[in-house]
């Protein structure tokens, strides 16, 4: 289709109106409603992964949707540029940039780091940065960037630094600590740090970073830009760019922020020679900006973009808003994350002020998880079985030394719990005989899950056995 105007994304800069903080706020039951689309008896602890979209949100997505159906050229010349406008609006005012440009949408943080380290590897085809040159990340970086870092740096002849960050951790410090020690023996090797990649949760496993005071020491060690994977943060932590001051920084507005899969704000920094970014999927409005050229990448459908004004007017209807929501979400989960460490004995992966709304458990050691296949084995146990979603961390040990220990010996995984409105209440969480057990519900679900755990015969054993014997094998076995 040829686009004899493109003019998708020009912009008009509408005033973004925010909307005021209703004075009756929403019940306990408007919000059952507003997820009633969930599968009712699963017990998702997993908010972390995908988000949640409500109701309200959906079916302003569907009007989006339909207005397009309705008339796609009248949607596309006179009201998708609009739409979107407000849209980065919106979250210019809520994430305290200085302007609308410097905000684009894009489907998702993914994304974003293509547009970032796209731009890394064409300054090394184009000579403007030499073999070796570095980007250092912290070790445990989404995969999903690690790969980009792959094939946009390594690739083009850069090299990498990866901060190896301790886990469980006990306090900022900590991190601050190892990071300066990476840069320093980054720069002793003689290396030019060209980007600086910082998490501000990191995914696996969880930790809020003290993501101002790293960029801090970016900018005091020279080096040339930082970009802050914040794909959890909207929505789960306050998010102030000034404050945090780097050159580029992307947030996930489905995960945490209630907007349907799938959509990302990318701020990049006005000052930053932001012009040659570009969208991975060159289209029309390429060589117009980002912001703009990310507005128009072809057909295809724009809703998920065009509801953030709509997700905000679902926030406001919370008593505090979106801090209201982040501060009920963190007090929940560490409530949750500390009954379960007490009740199996073990510990939080951080604590409490170095999380927001997901918080890691130790799992007891006596489930003896050995490896990562135990872990995703684990995992699809408790999703299959007991129709509890939650991600399983493999602790894997450089020095055993070091190691965290319960009563029966070193802590090898833990479960990321996450809170996020009423979904993934957890009610009790005890050790019964053999037994981890987990009871999620009060209300929403009511489901027990228990995770065998015995010394003689290990989670890994059990599971394998189960998938060898079927089902009912393991059941006699276990007596579920
Ligand atoms: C830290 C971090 N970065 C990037 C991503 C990728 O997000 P998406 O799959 O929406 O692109 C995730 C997803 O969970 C993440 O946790």
């Amino acid at each position: 289709m040829q686009h004899e105007y493109p003019r998708n994304g020009e912009s008009t800069h509408p005033s973004s109106k925010k909307p005021k903080l209703s004075s009756k706020f929403i019940t306990e039951s408007d919000i059952r409603d507003e997820f009633s689309h969930h599968q009712q008896r699963v017990a998702r602890i997993n908010n972390g992964s995908y988000g949640s979209c409500p109701d309200s949100v959906l079916t302003a997505q569907r009007r989006w949707q339909l207005q397009f159906l309705r008339q796609p050229d009248a949607f596309y010349f006179n009201v998708l540029r609009d739409g979107i406008t407000a849209s980065r609006e919106t979250i210019k005012d809520l994430i305290n940039a200085d302007h609308v440009d410097e905000v684009s949408l894009v489907d998702n943080a993914t994304t974003a780091a293509a547009i970032v380290l796209q731009r890394i590897g064409r300054n090394f085809a184009e000579g403007k940065f030499q073999k070796n040159d570095t980007v250092l990340m912290l070790h445990c970086a989404f995969q999903a960037v690690k790969k980009s870092i792959q094939a946009y740096v390594t690739r083009a002849g850069g090299s990498v630094i990866e901060v190896r960050l301790p886990f469980p951790v006990n306090s900022e410090e900590e991190i601050i600590s190892e990071f300066k020690k990476s840069i320093e023996e980054g720069k002793s090797n003689g290396r030019n740090i060209r980007l600086a990649i910082i998490d501000h949760i990191t995914s696996m496993p969880s930790v809020v970073i003290p993501v101002k005071e790293l960029v801090r020491i970016c900018r005091a060690e020279g080096i040339e830009q930082v970009f802050v994977d914040a794909a959890h943060a909207i929505g789960s932590v306050e998010v102030d760019v000034k404050e945090v001051g780097a050159d580029f920084y992307v947030s996930n507005l489905h995960k945490w922020f209630f907007c349907p899969p799938s959509v990302a704000f990318l701020y990049c920094k006005k000052s930053t020679s932001s012009s040659d970014l570009h969208h991975p999927v060159v289209s029309h409005e390429y060589g117009n900006g980002l912001p703009i050229e990310s507005a128009w990448i072809g057909t295809r459908d724009y809703s998920s973009q065009l509801v953030v004004p709509a997700v905000l007017e679902f926030i406001n209807r919370f008593e505090g808003g979106i801090n209201g929501i982040m501060k009920k979400n963190h007090d929940e989960v560490v409530k949750m994350g500390k009954m379960l460490a007490e009740s199996w004995g073990t510990n939080l992966g951080s604590p409490p002020e170095m999380s927001a709304a997901m918080i890691m458990v130790g799992l007891p050691s006596r489930l003896c998880l050995h490896s990562e296949e135990d872990a995703v084995m684990l995992r699809s146990h408790l999703r299959d079985r007991y129709e509890v979603e939650v991600p399983i961390f493999h602790q894997v040990y450089v020095d055993r030394e070091e190691g965290v220990r319960d009563k029966d010996g070193f802590i090898t995984g833990y479960v990321r719990i996450s809170h996020q409105l009423r979904m993934g209440k957890l009610a009790k969480c005890f050790i019964r005989n053999e037994e981890a057990v987990i009871k999620v519900g009060e209300g929403f679900h009511g489901i027990t899950c228990v995770l065998p755990a015995s010394d003689v015969c290990c989670i890994s054993q059990f599971l394998k056995n189960r998938i060898k014997g079927g089902q009912g094998a393991a059941r006699k076995n276990w007596n579920f």
